[in-house]
């Protein structure tokens, strides 16, 4: 977490800076600094609070020069203090430095460089690292003095460092925390993230583990830890400009709702071939390979670990190939057991959260093939992976996810039927009228999203409750979870996914006419007659029903307070529809409540940090 940006240009830097900040802001909101070099002084001005406070408070347009770095906080160590804020400068001010990441073994050197001499003037582990390149930086250059740093230094780390002694040079430095460099006309950048940059050039390197680059405005060059040098090319982002723009939304959370028709689309229409679904060499098995899985455990976080659960679901039901879901952060930390013939499949928007690229590491190293589902190009996870298949819905930039999970949910289907058919678990006309059916989910997205009234209308008359309960069953026990979590992050309340059937071990004590409960109710052959018993056992007890249910059912609307209809469509993929009503309840629910949607407290997009 934590989001990073420097420039080194022929031109004032200030509103670059300022850019990047604002379109970083979703990594951590907790403080914001900016500083740049001006007339052979150093420029520092920081603070809590958001982007925009912090500017209306110290006015970055007025921070002159032709290099700088910025930060925006999410705290890890140290309050959320003026003084914990980065950047971080050494005791005379010719040194400063951004961090995104934690360093483990600052402690210790903390008390190093006390002893030394050293004064701190925050709790922070990063504000470590820049006493500890003045400690190098005698006689050689910036990056040689980091270069000595680093090697002390254990953890994950991006970097954005200056010096007065060298006002035209950054130093950028990256490992296991998410760093790319920018390349301009005459000038560079360094970011966090390839949206941070694109106002100004879609010329982007992707910088490694264990990698430097020493920006000016005219050159860029790379060193690993060693000090020799590397060649790397700069590739073009297709992500225009716009992409990563609120286009007239009141919120990124808003858009990206919106944008799920066209995001689906777009992930299945090349990977769709008539009635069959045809992966080109994103996957990387083999069709042997394909055949000779034996057992697929799902790695992820939060949304991505949900859309895991329904992956599950869709691989066990109809590509009959057993498999676990793990949580990243568990996996990691045990001592899991690989067999041979095992596919691991990590799941993340970003590519870059801490515990999902550990576990997946984790995964390789003991044998199995592994696998990313992503939609960053090059983030971290698609590099370790084995192959990647990528969702395509482009730049996700409200904290909440929403499109990233419903692709991810897509990609799944896809996958299912592409191992599926390789190991004739299904037939030709099965997978010929699932293609149909996916087929079909974009413009039935746009009937769901026109549901948009009555959900708008339960947010208004629930959104002063304090608690929510959300029930479904099979592939759609994930989506009430995901629902429970996006009411969660934006709008405060408190809210519990449950499999319907397992209320009554529990959940079922809190139901009284306080309590909305939303049914997802599809008319299916699996468990309809069954969640038509839920929702009378909920009735019963004076709960309030949101019923998710299929259009024309004339059952539901007689039993729920409130029906909000989705298509018909096969059951697997009621799952895709039945996220959209949640997504926008929560929406409706927390900018009801004046919550800021696309920045929720205490949350960060990216986790980069375990
Ligand atoms: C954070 C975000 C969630 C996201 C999760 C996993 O918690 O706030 O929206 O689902 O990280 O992120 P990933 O990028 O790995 O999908």
């Amino acid at each position: 977490m934590c989001g990073i940006i420097g420039v080194v240009s022929g031109q004032q830097v200030h509103q670059k800076l300022l850019d990047g900040l604002l379109s970083l802001e979703y990594r951590g909101y907790d403080s914001v600094g900016m500083c740049t070099i001006d007339k052979n002084s150093l420029i520092l001005k920081k603070g809590i609070g958001k982007v925009q406070e912090v500017h209306d408070k110290h006015d970055f347009s007025r921070n002159g020069g032709k290099i700088g770095l910025a930060h925006c906080r999410w705290g890890t160590h140290g309050g959320i203090t003026d003084e914990n804020a980065h950047p971080h400068v050494n005791e005379d001010k010719t040194i400063a430095l951004v961090h995104n990441g934690i360093i483990e073994n600052y402690a210790e050197l903390k008390e190093f460089l006390a002893q030394k001499g050293h004064v701190f003037s925050s709790e922070t582990d990063s504000e470590v690292i820049v006493h500890l390149i003045e400690e190098f930086y005698k006689k050689v250059p910036l990056e040689e003095a980091t270069r000595l740093a680093l090697h002390r230094l254990e953890g994950s780390y991006a970097l954005g460092i200056l010096s007065l002694r060298e006002p035209g040079k950054l130093v950028a430095v990256r490992n296991e925390s998410p760093l790319i460099i920018g390349v301009g006309k005459g000038e560079h950048f360094l970011a966090s993230d390839v949206p941070a940059v694109l106002k100004h050039t879609n010329k982007v390197i992707y910088l490694e583990d264990k990698e430097i680059a020493v920006l000016e405005k005219g050159s860029c060059t790379i060193i690993d830890y060693d000090g020799k040098a590397k060649e790397k090319q700069a590739h073009t982002i297709d992500w225009g400009v716009e992409a990563a723009e609120k286009a007239g939304y009141g919120h990124f959370m808003l858009k990206e709702i919106h944008e799920q028709p066209q995001a689906i689309a777009e992930t299945i229409q090349e990977r769709l071939h008539g009635n069959d679904v045809v992966f080109e060499d994103e996957i990387n098995l083999s069709a042997d390979e394909m055949r000779g899985v034996k057992r697929i455990i799902l790695l992820g976080c939060g949304t991505s670990w949900h859309a895991c659960l329904a992956g599950e679901f869709m691989l066990e039901e109809l590509a009959k190939i057993p498999t676990e879901v793990e949580y990243a952060s568990e996996f990691r930390y045990r001592n899991p057991l690989i067999g041979e013939h095992t596919l691991a499949i990590a799941i993340s928007q970003s590519g870059e959260t801490a515990d999902t690229v550990a576990a997946l590491k984790e995964a390789k190293e003991k044998g199995a093939k592994t696998l990313a589902i992503c939609n960053v190009k090059g983030s971290s996870i698609t590099r370790i992976a084995d192959g990647t298949i990528y969702t395509r819905a482009g730049p996700e930039i409200g904290v909440a996810s929403t499109k990233a999970f419903t692709t991810q949910l897509a990609v799944l289907y896809l996958l299912t039927i592409a191992l599926a058919k390789e190991r004739k678990a299904l037939t030709g006309k099965q997978i010929g009228s699932m293609v149909q059916g996916i087929r079909r989910i974009p413009l039935q997205l746009q009937s769901v999203l026109a549901e948009d009234g009555e959900i708008r209308n339960c947010a208004a008359l629930y959104h002063k409750k304090t608690n929510s309960l959300y029930l479904g069953r099979g592939v759609n026990f994930p989506i009430a979870l995901e629902g429970a979590l996006k009411l969660k992050e934006v709008s405060y309340i408190h809210a519990e996914g449950y499999p319907a059937a397992e209320m009554k071990h529990g959940p079922i004590a809190l139901i009284d006419k306080e309590m909305p409960v939303v049914i997802i109710a599809p008319q299916d052959v699996y468990t309809y007659r069954k969640i038509l018993g839920n929702i009378e056992e909920v009735k019963a007890r004076g709960g309030i029903i949101i019923a998710i249910a299929t259009e024309g059912d004339r059952e539901i609307p007689k039993k729920a307070d409130h029906a909000i209809f989705i298509p018909k469509t096969l059951y697997t993929l009621s799952s895709i529809l039945a996220a959209i009503p949640l997504q926008l309840l929560a929406y409706h629910t927390a900018l009801m409540l004046g919550r800021d949607v696309d920045k929720p407290r205490n949350l960060a997009k990216s986790v980069t940090v375990e």
